[in-house]
């Protein structure tokens, strides 16, 4: 029996994201019943956070209270991971007490060694390149909203950045068809693309690139966008406002999309910057249900990481 890891939204396949979601339905309605779910019961998890975070935080620490487990947050400054000590330690020494480890890093590279290394499943709760949580949670929020998500058509405006990438995965897996518009040198990457490429022809799904976001946006269901400078980018951000201007998801570009369209935003947003005050606080506004459904999303990734070994 091997253990399973969520380092990539490919570490699942589609069948298995869908019993992700199944579970975190299942026991989002019985929190809202007032029942906790007591799933993970006497379980602990270690969370390693080398950038800030207020949803994925809370989500975890509060997700593992509310199964019956508890979980121990480990600050920037608290391991010097790489620094201090080394990816393979740490995950030594983590397995020895925790049942499962979930880690915020800079580098992908650093989070694959960590699940390399570690005999207990190791999530994903942001890298430089992925953001595996946080697309989970979306997609259960389009579902919720839609019933299904049967050739869901979504536009993503922005930085290609690791929300993009691993929204671009998960359409991939899912037959998702994802429209992209992004200005130049920050499109998606192309071995998103490449690894993408088989995924997409399998499921039916597609992707298209768009210069103009006001063509991007035209049929659509949803529109998601992202802050234009990441964490760990903060010296670009300056440089990076000029650059993204035309890339403002505002009322004159939901203008040019349908009138039902759901705005999405993963947060926390530069208001202002790549979203406007009046969009996203508007009625079409989906962001703040993503953001609850963190909890309930990454709930059904710890008990599914408990229940399913690979033989
Ligand atoms: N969306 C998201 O991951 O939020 P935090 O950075 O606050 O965890
Ligand atoms: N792209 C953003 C997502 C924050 C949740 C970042 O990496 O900072």
């Amino acid at each position: 029996m091997r253990k399973r890891d969520f380092v990539s939204i490919t570490d699942i396949d589609r069948d298995e994201f869908y019993e992700i979601l199944r579970i975190a339905r299942e026991i989002k309605a019985d929190l809202k019943q007032g029942r906790h779910s007591p799933l993970l019961e006497k379980k602990t998890l270690a969370m390693i956070f080398m950038k800030p975070s207020l949803r994925t935080r809370c989500a975890f620490e509060l997700g593992m209270y509310q199964l019956g487990g508890m979980a121990t947050y480990l600050a920037p400054s608290d391991i010097g991971l790489g620094k201090r000590e080394s990816p393979y330690d740490v995950a030594k020494n983590l397995e020895r007490w925790f049942d499962l480890i979930m880690a915020r890093v800079f580098q992908h590279q650093t989070v694959l060694e960590l699940a390399r290394f570690a005999n207990v499943p190791v999530i994903n709760a942001l890298c430089d390149t992925e953001h595996p949580c946080q697309i989970t949670a979306d997609f259960l929020t389009v579902m919720e909203r839609r019933g299904d998500l049967k050739n869901f058509a979504l536009t993503y405006i922005g930085d290609g950045n690791n929300v993009c990438n691993s929204l671009i995965l998960l359409s991939a897996i899912l037959g998702t068809h994802i429209r992209v518009s992004s200005p130049e040198g920050y499109e998606p990457s192309s071995v998103i693309l490449e690894r993408a490429k088989t995924l997409f022809d399998k499921s039916g799904g597609s992707y298209l690139f768009f210069r103009d976001p006001s063509e991007a946006v035209k049929k659509t269901e949803a529109i998601y966008t992202d802050v234009w400078a990441s964490m760990g980018q903060e010296q670009e951000a300056e440089k990076r406002k000029k650059i993204f201007e035309p890339y403002q998801v505002n009322s004159a570009l939901i203008s040019h999309a349908p009138q039902k369209v759901m705005i999405m935003h993963d947060l926390p947003a530069h208001r202002g910057e790549e979203i406007t005050d009046e969009v996203l606080d508007s009625q079409n506004s989906i962001a703040f249900d993503q953001a609850e459904n963190r909890l309930h999303a990454q709930k059904g990734v710890l008990v599914f990481l408990q229940q399913n070994y690979r033989k």
